[in-house]
């Protein structure tokens, strides 16, 4: 297997080719140009059977909706929607000239469960929250939702043929999710005080979205599905030609930086005013926007903030993909310099993710390279 060739260490042969990498796996950044990636599937999700560990990212005002709506289908709706939403962004990408696949419908309300503890299943909408992808290796990760144990299975199918075609494949140690592992009694900390998270130490456990990715920098936030034992463990699994930096935001219910931290292109930095009160000093020298409002919307956000605005699709430093109503932000990115392309996805959004969430960039054509 061919490692990781540091920016220092390039052979002669390496820097005269823009492309170094054979794999089917490769990707450094959100922004390198796109070729291959997954699109999740919006058919059969339902609401995640009701948790402590649900209960302690929800907005208060959904907190009741979601709780009624537990283990149940989404909304027809929603479902009709969102299908016919993904299966554009799909059409847009391959025009694009991007490969796109698909994972695997699965029945999310067939029961499981471990020692201890039983579920039922969410969704096969957010490959990004699932598979963490850096440079060629493709992580499984240790999800701290019960309801999202197996969810990695619907992309099994993929993940054996990039394996059968010379994929690095990993998966991190399988969590217990014992209901010691949860605090039974979390409600929202005091202002100020160091945020009280609804998971504990007792194992490693991460979703891909905590983590955005800068070549050899990685940054993340603790979360209420992140410990920083599963910091730790990616940090070593990673090796020394990845940096992992913690950053911490104004997020009373943090879960997935993709809301709140949105690099476009190198050099280019778009921010949720609300929650980045103070720049990770990494980007000093990046330009950093804020992202404008969300506008009005018709249909529900039952899992999410409005600010999943800033949850848009890089696919290449030059064309960036924005919510089709959402004219401030692609007024914004447009004014930043980018080429917008614009997708229908407001009734994707309802199931708690937009662009990023939606998909897993494989491959984008480039290299690992230190981008500060
Ligand atoms: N927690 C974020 C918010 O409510 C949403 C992040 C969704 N990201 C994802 N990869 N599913 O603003």
């Amino acid at each position: 297997m061919k490692r990781f060739e540091t920016p220092g260490n390039v052979t002669a042969l390496e820097a005269a080719s823009p492309v170094i990498s054979c794999s089917p796996v490769n990707s450094y950044n959100e922004w390198d140009p796109l070729e291959e990636v997954i699109v999740g599937i919006a058919d059969g999700a339902r609401f995640p059977a009701w948790h402590v560990a649900v209960e302690a990212v929800l907005p208060p005002e959904k907190i009741d909706t979601v709780r009624v709506h537990a283990g149940k289908p989404f909304p027809n709706e929603t479902i009709d929607g969102a299908r016919r939403e993904l299966d554009t962004l799909a059409g847009i990408l391959e025009r694009e000239g991007v490969t796109v696949r698909r994972p695997e419908n699965r029945d999310n309300g067939q029961a499981f469960g471990a020692p201890g503890w039983t579920s039922a299943g969410f969704y096969q909408a957010m490959p990004r929250d699932v598979l963490l992808v850096v440079g060629e290796d493709l992580i499984e990760c240790p999800m701290a939702w019960r309801s999202r144990y197996f969810e990695m299975l619907a992309y099994r199918p993929l993940l054996k043929n990039y394996f059968a075609s010379g994929a690095r494949w990993s998966a991190a140690p399988r969590p217990e999710l014992p209901d010691a592992f949860f605090d039974n009694d979390w409600s929202e900390g005091d202002d100020g005080t160091d945020r009280r998270f609804v998971i504990s130490e007792f194992e490693p456990t991460f979703d891909a979205a905590d983590f955005i990715r800068c070549g050899r920098d990685l940054f993340v936030q603790k979360s209420h599905v992140t410990n920083r034992f599963g910091i730790d463990w990616l940090r070593r699994h990673l090796g020394s030609a990845f940096r992992i930096h913690e950053v911490k935001f104004d997020d009373d219910r943090p879960m997935h930086i993709d809301a709140s931290l949105m690099p476009l292109a190198p050099g280019k930095l778009l921010i949720n005013p609300e929650r980045v009160r103070t720049i990770p000093l990494q980007f000093k020298d990046w330009e950093v926007r804020t992202a404008p409002p969300p506008p009005p919307r018709a249909q529900p956000l039952y899992l999410c903030s409005g600010w999943i605005n800033m949850n848009v699709l890089t696919l290449d430093p030059q064309r960036v993909i924005v919510e089709e109503e959402d004219t401030p932000m692609a007024e914004a990115i447009a004014a930043w310099g980018f080429d917008v392309i614009r997708c229908p996805f407001r009734h994707f959004q309802s199931l708690g993710g937009s662009f990023h969430c939606a998909t897993l960039d494989v491959r984008r054509r480039g290299r690992l390279e230190s981008y500060f």
